[in-house]
């Protein structure tokens, strides 16, 4: 089982997102049975709050599946229960390694350093580019996925 915790400032926008769409790749590759995916804040300014309007829009858009989410901050003890921690961006990565204090076991990624083209995703919430952030959410899962699949050999 590959438990992936993808983590944005709020946790509304940016990794609910990713979570759901590697969920719904996931699921298109019949290995839903192999993965745990979740996502949390680094911030607990949006505590309980469910994903935000726009971002809901986006993934119906592209026909992605979402349930019911419920905002919540990132805890040390997550360091211990997850093989992947991915942020989004430069200050994600920060504000992780704030929480966990050292990643001993090197499972603090940001999304698209899967890619050919690491970056930071923007955050939607200030730019208002819902579009970019998807897009770029889902060439990080792509990248991710595939990366996972050569490495286990499932
Ligand atoms: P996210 O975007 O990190 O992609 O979920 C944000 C959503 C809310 C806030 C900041 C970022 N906020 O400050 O409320």
């Amino acid at each position: 089982m590959i438990k992936i915790l993808f983590v944005c400032l709020g946790n509304i926008c940016r990794s609910p997102m990713a979570e759901f769409i590697l969920k719904d790749m996931v699921k298109k590759e019949n290995l839903e049975n192999k993965f745990i995916i979740h996502s949390a804040a680094t911030s607990s300014s949006t505590s309980g709050e469910d994903m935000y309007e726009e971002a809901k829009i986006k993934l119906k858009e592209n026909q992605i599946t979402y349930t019911k989410h419920k905002a919540r901050k990132i805890l040390q003890s997550d360091y211990e229960k997850y093989d992947y921690i991915i942020g989004m961006d430069d200050n994600n990565i920060k504000d992780i390694l704030y929480v966990i204090k050292e990643d001993k076991n090197k499972k603090v990624y940001k999304l698209l350093d899967f890619t050919k083209k690491p970056r930071d995703i923007l955050d939607p919430w200030y730019t208002g580019n819902f579009t970019k952030a998807y897009d770029d959410i889902k060439i990080g899962c792509q990248s991710l996925l595939n990366y996972l699949i050569n490495l286990k050999q499932f």
